[in-house]
C-alpha cells in the first residue's frame, strides 16, 4: 500500500491518500497540544505508541463485535483505514470523576460512579469543542436519530470491553473520548484512536496517572508513563 498525497495534518496525526479511493493511511506523529492547541509539546516516541495501542485495540473491539476503520498496521507509525466521514461529535465516557467532569460540577476527581456516563461535545476548534446534548446535534444534522443510537450502544460496549480489558492489565479506565464515522455503506464505525491521549488511564495500586494527563498538568515522566501502559498492553494482547 503506497502512501499518497498528505489530504490532512491534525494536532497529532497526519492522513495520506492511497490507490483506494476507500482507505487512508495515518501516520502518528509525536507533537502533542493541550487547551485547544493553547499548549504545544513533544512527546517522545508518543506516535508509535498512540499508533500500536490504538491498533490492537480496535483489532481486540473488532474481535467483540464492534466495527471500526482499522485495516492493517503498515509500520511504526503508519497505519491503513478505511475512509470515513468523520461524524463532527467527542463522544466522551466517563466510569470515574476527573477533568472537566470534575471541575464543571465542582466535585472532586476519583468519585466511582454507579453507572458509567455519556457526552458529546461539537467537534469544532473554533468554538473550542462546546458540550451539546443529542437534540441539539439532530436539529443541527451532525448525526441522524439512528446514527446517535448506534454511537451511544457502541460507545457503552466499548467502555464494557475497555474496562474490562485494562483492568486486567492492572489500569482503571477512568474517562475516554471516542469519534465514530460513517463508511461507504453510510454504516456507522469507530474511528480515531484510543491511546493514552484520549484516555484517562490510572494505576489500579496506586492511582498513578499514565496518560496525557501528565502533559497537560505538566507532570514528569509523559514518557515512562505511554511506555508503561504500552507495556503491560502488549503483556496481555
Ligand atoms: P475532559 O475531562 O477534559 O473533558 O476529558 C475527558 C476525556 O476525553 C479524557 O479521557 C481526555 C479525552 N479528551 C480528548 O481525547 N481530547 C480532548 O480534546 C479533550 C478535551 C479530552
Amino acid at each position: 500500500m503506497n502512501k499518497g498525497a498528505q489530504l490532512y495534518e491534525g494536532k497529532a496525526k497526519k492522513v495520506f491518500a492511497t490507490d483506494d479511493p476507500q482507505l487512508l493511511i495515518v501516520s502518528y506523529k509525536d507533537d502533542a497540544t493541550a487547551f485547544n492547541g493553547l499548549k504545544h509539546g513533544t512527546i517522545e516516541g508518543k506516535g508509535v505508541i498512540n499508533n500500536r495501542m490504538s491498533n490492537a485495540l480496535m483489532h481486540y473491539l473488532e474481535k467483540k463485535g464492534i466495527p471500526t476503520h482499522y485495516v492493517e498496521e503498515l509500520s511504526d507509525r503508519d497505519t491503513v483505514v478505511k475512509k470515513v466521514e468523520i461524524v463532527p461529535l467527542e463522544v466522551i465516557i466517563r466510569n470515574i470523576s476527573a477533568g472537566s467532569f470534575a471541575k464543571r460540577y465542582g466535585v472532586k476527581e476519583g468519585i466511582v460512579f454507579d453507572s458509567p456516563t455519556i457526552e458529546f461535545s461539537y467537534k469544532n476548534d473554533e468554538l473550542g469543542d462546546p458540550l451539546i446534548n443529542d437534540y441539539h446535534a439532530m436539529a443541527l444534522k451532525l448525526a441522524t436519530p439512528e446514527e446517535i443510537e448506534d454511537i451511544k450502544k457502541y460507545a457503552f460496549q466499548i467502555n464494557d470491553e475497555l474496562k474490562a480489558f485494562w483492568k486486567s492489565c492492572g489500569v482503571t479506565l477512568v474517562d475516554f473520548k471516542l469519534e465514530f464515522g460513517r463508511v461507504a455503506d453510510g454504516s456507522i464505525v469507530l474511528a480515531d484512536e484510543i491511546s493514552p491521549d484520549t484516555c484517562r488511564l490510572w494505576d489500579s495500586k496506586t492511582g498513578e496517572k499514565l496518560d496525557k494527563d501528565r502533559f497537560r498538568r505538566d507532570l514528569s515522566g509523559v514518557e515512562d508513563a505511554y511506555q508503561e501502559v504500552m507495556r503491560r498492553l502488549e503483556e496481555k494482547i
